[in-house]
């Protein structure tokens, strides 16, 4: 289970004393005309209290060496949960989130100055939100006009993300449990989309093969909205409208991930529409999964962030050369960058809360070395532009990339994503049991 209080403690530890952290939920989204976007809680106020509702905020304040919690959040009332749903209300989230205070939402404008009097410095996301700065210096401001009651006002703004992000970088068991539970829901979702492939079919379709199998398995939610590009369209980095017919002989690259309770999954697959790769998209797609085996073999404590990407960087240039896409010395090309053409974008980033999680990816201008409980993506992939003129015809419009999510363990790492078919026997094999 998520341990909240446990995630609160650790902050506490880590701020000064007399100090306050602010921390409000997210916003609810207007979509069009009264309809809103699905509500989804900030990952960072989540984390600290496990509170789904919108409309709150979370004070933590310590003082003279005492913590203390305190929930704003909307009020019980009847005729407004008649339109928009349950709300805990504040005397059970006393009792149920373990915070020491809860008042209404609409006391917070007004209660703000009282808990940050005396208080030296406040902690929040300063600069994320216009609305929430314009709030919290105003608070300051009514503070300061109590100075010759003998109130100090705080004098320092500091960013809550270096503390808090520090904390979410690291993936207790509980959260690891989530993650690879998510993980799996996920793979078994790639795996459905693999089986029910046809040509003719739309993207969207597998798109929706992949939610219905994660819903029936207890994901609410994607972590981010999918990826289903056939043929070209595999070459568009961030494709998401998904909405062409996919054909014979394409390749077809999936990047779709669940999410449960807030963590997230992100896995990206490449397989061919009609079950079998052709020699050109079987010698790039083979390239690219040499690399990322060897990427996820650099994943392990003492190695750094940047090592995998390193790794995937010197097999992929060597394999382009070997195919003729490029030409030259390979050290050479991998200093003048000849790949970026071919392979634009990074090999990794954090994975939890946030797809692209929080936590600093450098310390002291150097990447920074993997430790346990850390979780990464490794997604080396090769995309060759429809019109690229530079390379024979036979290549061009073949997009792949293979995405797994690695815990990294004491002694190496884990796979959470590895239920998912990779190798083109395997996935050749899994396609033809289907049809
Ligand atoms: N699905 C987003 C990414 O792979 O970074
Ligand atoms: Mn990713
Ligand atoms: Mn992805």
């Amino acid at each position: 289970m998520l341990n909240f209080v446990q995630h609160r403690d650790a902050l506490f530890s880590k701020m000064a004393d007399n100090t306050l952290a602010v921390v409000p939920s997210a916003d609810v989204l207007l979509r069009n005309r009264d309809a809103d976007f699905p509500f989804r809680q900030s990952s960072d106020f989540f984390y600290l209290s496990g509170f789904t509702e919108d409309s709150a905020c979370l004070l933590l304040q310590k003082k003279q060496g005492q913590c203390k919690t305190i929930l704003f959040c909307q009020p019980k009332v009847k005729e407004m949960e008649i339109w928009t749903g349950y709300r805990l209300g504040q005397d059970a989230a006393i009792d149920q989130l373990q915070v020491d205070e809860a008042f209404a939402i609409e006391e917070l404008v007004k209660q703000l100055p009282d808990f940050m009097g005396d208080c030296e410095q406040v902690y929040a996301a300063w600069g994320h939100s216009k609305a929430w700065d314009a709030k919290l210096i105003n608070a300051i401001e009514q503070v300061k006009l109590k100075s010759r009651l003998g109130i100090q006002a705080p004098t320092a703004m500091q960013a809550i993300e270096p503390l808090l992000h520090e904390l979410r970088l690291f993936k207790g068991e509980a959260e690891i449990e989530l993650m690879a539970k998510a993980a799996s829901i996920s793979a078994h979702g790639h795996i459905a989309a693999m089986q029910r492939v046809k040509p003719g079919m739309y993207e969207y379709q597998l798109e929706g093969t992949i939610r219905q199998h994660c819903a029936e398995h207890g994901s609410r939610f994607d972590a981010y909205t999918s990826i289903v590009g056939s043929g070209a369209n595999a070459c568009i980095l961030h494709y998401t409208a998904n909405d062409q017919a996919i054909k014979d002989g394409d390749l077809i690259l999936i990047d779709a991930g669940c999410e449960l309770n807030h963590y997230a999954s992100d896995i990206t697959r490449t397989f061919p529409a009609n079950g079998r790769f052709n020699p050109e998209q079987k010698a790039l797609y083979e390239l690219v999964l040499k690399s990322q085996f060897a990427a996820i073999d650099a994943v392990k404590p003492g190695n750094h962030f940047n090592s995998p990407h390193e790794v995937v960087l010197r097999i992929l240039t060597e394999g382009l050369v070997e195919l003729g896409l490029l030409s030259g010395d390979v050290d050479t090309l991998i200093k003048e960058e000849a790949f970026k053409p071919f392979y634009m974008h990074r090999t990794s980033h954090w994975l939890g809360m946030d797809v692209h999680d929080v936590g600093a990816y450098k310390q002291d201008g150097n990447w920074r070395k993997l430790e346990p409980g850390m979780v990464l993506t490794i997604e080396p992939g090769l995309y060759i532009a429809p019109d690229d003129e530079s390379v024979d015809e036979k290549w061009r419009g073949i997009g792949i990339r293979i995405e797994d999510d690695v815990l990294v363990t004491s002694d190496g790492h884990r796979v959470l994503s590895h239920e998912v078919p990779k190798t083109v026997a395997d996935i050749e094999a899994l396609m033809a049991q289907a049809s």
